[in-house]
């Protein structure tokens, strides 16, 4: 059978386990020209909540009954197409499910030198999230302060280190001491603050002494208006991801922009898919950086397809620490 985690039902708020279904569902069978594979770790980004919306969004909701979508790491386990053998390790987007068959168009061989999840985390999607958002967007200059949010998880963690190896310093933001203690002491930013303080915007300030070149925004909220306050003259800000908002039932208020006229700051949200043809100069730049272990990386693997819909949760109460991979099927 092919264990499969379907969604039932939108969620408002928060997800629920009554959001998702579990289902043994036939294997699928495969023909000419075709691959099936096994799913041996599936990744969960933030951008999961907004697929199991119907709101207008850049990209088309899952289907209720549908198969939850997601990019996967797999092994071939039968093939009808020259190009792939039986035990070959393929990156690709097989979604929330034990097994995966059809054209192979979107699988990616992986290198037998790296850890296969790197694939889909460090030098995955949310890496190159991480490179196009701060190299072609906030274009960072050797001198400057570059400050990223949720600096410890998958996209943030990349954001602080390309940074510092561009020269700049580099400070994160996170919700917790511990977390605080990793990106700095392990992934070498310059300083990290808890956002969680009792005075965000002080403790910014003194970890930034010569304000903010690049915020890179990850979270939104408070965190955003705390570096809005601090930008210096021509600051750019990617905005990447407002995960602070994604499960409000409400629209939130936005900080005041008036510091973006004073300090003629730009802003720019950008949505990785569009910039696919940058991964060949990402893997060229970043990908001898991780062999080198000059850009470290941390997984969080929580075992069991069926633990998927609650640790998904995870992510927007900040309980992943590093970038969240369930393990389906190793
Ligand atoms: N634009 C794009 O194409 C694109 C692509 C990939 C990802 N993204 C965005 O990038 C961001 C990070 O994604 P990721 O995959 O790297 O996830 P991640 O950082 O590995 O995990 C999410 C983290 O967000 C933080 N967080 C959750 N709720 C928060 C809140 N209310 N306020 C502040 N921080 C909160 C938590 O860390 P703390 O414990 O530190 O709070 C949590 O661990 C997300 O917003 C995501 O949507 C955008």
């Amino acid at each position: 059978m092919n264990r499969q985690v379907r969604l039932r039902s939108r969620p408002v708020g928060m997800p629920t386990a009554e959001n998702f279904e579990i289902v043994d569902a036939a294997m699928p069978a495969i023909a000419d020209g075709q691959v099936l594979r096994r799913t041996l770790f599936l990744s969960l980004d933030p951008y999961m909540r907004g697929r199991m919306s119907d709101a207008p969004s850049y990209a088309a909701p899952v289907n209720l009954g549908d198969v939850m979508c997601g990019h996967t790491v797999s092994e071939v386990v039968e093939s009808r197409h020259p190009s792939f053998r039986v035990g070959d390790r393929v990156a690709g987007y097989d979604g929330w499910q034990e097994y995966a068959g059809g054209d192979p168009k979107d699988l990616r061989k992986l290198d037998p030198a790296m850890r296969p999840t790197a694939a889909i985390g460090v030098l995955g999607m949310p890496g190159l999230t991480a490179f196009v958002g701060l190299v072609d967007i906030g274009q960072p200059k050797a001198g400057e302060t570059v400050v990223v949010s949720a600096a410890s998880g998958a996209v943030g963690s990349v954001v602080g280190q390309i940074a510092r190896v561009r020269g700049c310093r580099a400070v994160g933001v996170a919700g917790s001491e511990a977390k605080c203690r990793f990106v700095v002491d392990e992934l070498g930013f310059d300083a990290c603050v808890n956002y969680h303080t009792s005075d965000l915007k002080s403790a910014l300030a003194a970890a930034c002494p010569t304000g903010i070149d690049v915020y890179f925004d990850n979270v939104g909220g408070n965190v955003l208006a705390a570096a809005l306050k601090l930008l210096n003259r021509g600051a750019r800000i990617p905005l990447c991801g407002l995960i602070s908002e994604y499960n409000a039932t409400e629209s939130t208020p936005g900080p005041n922009l008036r510091p973006l006229l004073v300090s003629r700051a730009m802003i720019r949200g950008f949505i990785v898919s569009d910039h696919t043809d940058r991964a060949p100069a990402f893997y060229q730049e970043v990908g001898p950086l991780v062999r080198e272990g000059r850009i470290k990386y941390r997984e969080d693997i929580v075992r069991g397809l069926e633990n998927a819909p609650a640790a998904l949760n995870g992510l927007f109460e900040g309980r992943n620490f590093g970038k969240l991979i369930v393990q389906v099927g190793v």
